[in-house]
C-alpha cells in the first residue's frame, strides 16, 4: 500500500529509488548515501528501480543493500540505469511506420508497480524532465522526492545541481590543452560544449580556462564582433585564439543548431553543431586557420570530483532526512550554500538560465573575455601573464 498523507515519519517502511534522464557523474554517489541513510539510520528498506521511469512501466524493480552500494560512490553512470524517454504521462509504445510515435499514458502502470512494492515513496533523482515525469505520480498520491541532477545546472530552485562542477572540470581540462595546440599552430581553436539552453558550462570553464570569447545562449552574438576580435588577437596579440561556445549559443538574426530530433523522447530536441558553424564562418571570414572540437558525452562520464562527491552524498541525505520529516513531492536544493527543499511542481517545466546580471560574465568582460556581442572594449595588447603559452 503506498503511505497515506502523515507527518509521521515512522510510517516510512520502504522506499524505490530510480535514476531518470541522462546520466550524470555522481548518480551512483546520490544512490549510495540514500541507501546507507535509509538502511542504516532508519532501518527502511531500499529498492532500486531500473532504467527510471521505464522500470516502474515494466516492474523492474530490485532490492537494494547497504553492500550493493559499497564502492560505487566514485564511479560514474548510475548501477541503476537511466532513461530519458519514459514519461509515464506521454510513453511511445510503438512507433507505426505511417504514422509515427503511438502515445499512451502508462501512469497507473507506475502506480500499480509501487503498490505492489508497497513503497511508501519514492526517491526520484533527474533534472527537469524527470522531475516532469513524476508529477502524474505525485497527482496519482505516490510520494516523491525528487534530488536535481544535471550537468547543465539549469533546474530552477537550487542554486546548484550535482554532476555540473564534473563537467566544468572536464571541459576546462579540454580548453587548457586546446590552448597548447592553437599556440603551436596560430590558430583558432572553437571548442563546444553541452548544457542545452543555459550556458552555465560554457561560461564557467571559459572563465576557469581563460579562453579568450565564451559564447552563451543567453547573449546572442554577431560573427562581425568575434572577427574583429580575432583579428585583434591575431595580428596585435598572442597570434591564437579558444572560443568556448555553448551548444545552444545562436548568432543574432538565427535560430539554435539542431543536431537531431528523437520523435521517440517527449523532449526531442538535440542541440548540436554550432563550434563547428562558428569556426568555418571565422576562417572563410578572417582567413584564420580554425578547427573545431565537440566535447559531447565525455562531458557527462566519468566518476565525479571530490565536489559533487560530497554534494551528491549531501543531495541523498537530505533527501530521506525530507522524507523522514514527513513531507511530500518535494525536491531537495541548495540555496546560499545552505541544503533545503521546494516543491517539486516548482522545477517542472522550467529552465535556469545564466542571468545577464551573473557576476562571472562582469568579471569575465573586465578582464578582456569576449562574449561575442561587442561589448567587449578591445584587449590590451598580450602581456606575458595572458599569455596562454604552455610552459612546461
Ligand atoms: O541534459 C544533459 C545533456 O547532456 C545536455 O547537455 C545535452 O544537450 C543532452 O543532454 C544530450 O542528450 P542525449 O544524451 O540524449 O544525446
Amino acid at each position: 500500500m503506498l503511505a497515506a498523507p502523515t507527518t509521521m515519519s515512522h510510517s516510512i517502511k520502504r522506499i524505490g529509488v530510480l535514476t531518470g534522464g541522462g546520466d550524470c557523474p555522481g548518480l551512483n554517489a546520490v544512490i549510495r548515501a540514500v541507501t546507507k541513510t535509509a538502511i542504516w539510520k532508519h532501518g527502511i528498506e531500499v529498492f532500486g528501480i531500473e532504467d527510471g521511469f521505464q522500470g516502474l512501466i515494466e516492474d523492474r524493480v530490485r532490492p537494494l543493500s547497504a553492500r550493493d552500494v559499497s564502492g560505487i560512490l566514485t564511479r560514474g553512470g548510475t548501477v541503476l540505469g537511466s532513461n530519458n524517454r519514459a514519461n509515464p504521462r506521454r510513453y511511445c509504445v510503438r512507433v507505426d511506420p505511417t504514422t509515427g510515435p503511438v502515445w499512451e499514458n502508462v501512469t497507473d502502470r507506475c502506480v500499480e508497480t509501487a503498490h505492489r512494492h508497497q513503497l511508501d515513496a519514492i526517491i526520484v533523482i533527474g533534472g527537469d524532465g524527470t522531475m516532469a515525469s513524476a508529477a502524474p505520480l505525485v497527482e496519482s498520491g505516490v510520494n516523491i522526492i525528487g534530488v536535481p541532477k544535471t550537468i547543465d545546472n539549469d533546474i530552477v530552485g537550487t542554486e546548484i545541481t550535482f554532476g555540473f562542477l564534473t563537467a566544468v572540470n572536464t571541459a576546462t581540462e579540454a580548453l587548457d590543452k586546446l590552448q597548447s595546440t592553437a599556440d603551436s599552430h596560430h590558430r583558432v581553436m572553437v571548442c563546444e560544449v553541452m548544457g542545452r539552453n543555459a550556458g552555465w558550462i560554457a561560461l564557467t570553464s571559459g572563465v576557469a580556462s581563460g579562453s579568450d570569447i565564451i559564447l552563451l545562449p543567453e547573449i546572442p552574438f554577431d560573427l562581425d564582433h568575434i572577427c574583429e576580435n580575432i583579428d585583434f588577437r591575431m595580428n596585435k596579440g598572442p597570434g591564437f585564439a579558444i572560443i568556448v561556445a555553448a551548444e545552444g549559443a545562436r548568432p543574432h538574426e538565427g535560430k539554435q543548431m539542431v543536431d537531431r530530433v528523437d520523435p521517440t523522447s517527449p523532449d526531442p530536441i538535440r542541440l548540436g553543431g554550432i563550434g563547428r558553424w562558428v569556426a568555418d564562418e571565422i576562417a572563410k571570414r578572417t582567413g584564420v586557420e580554425t578547427r573545431s572540437s565537440a566535447l559531447g558525452h565525455i562531458q557527462r562520464g566519468g566518476g565525479p570530483i571530490p565536489a559533487d562527491r560530497i554534494l551528491a552524498t549531501h543531495f541523498g541525505y537530505h533527501a530521506i532526512k525530507t522524507l523522514l520529516e514527513g513531507k511530500r513531492s518535494r525536491m531537495v536544493m541548495r540555496q546560499g550554500n545552505v541544503f533545503g527543499d521546494v516543491d517539486i511542481m516548482h522545477a517542472v517545466g522550467k529552465q535556469r538560465l545564466v542571468p545577464l546580471s551573473n557576476p562571472l560574465i562582469e568579471a569575465a568582460r573586465a578582464i578582456g573575455t569576449g562574449f561575442g556581442d561587442g561589448r567587449t572594449p578591445e584587449p590590451a595588447p598580450a602581456t606575458s601573464e595572458d599569455n596562454h603559452s604552455v610552459v612546461v
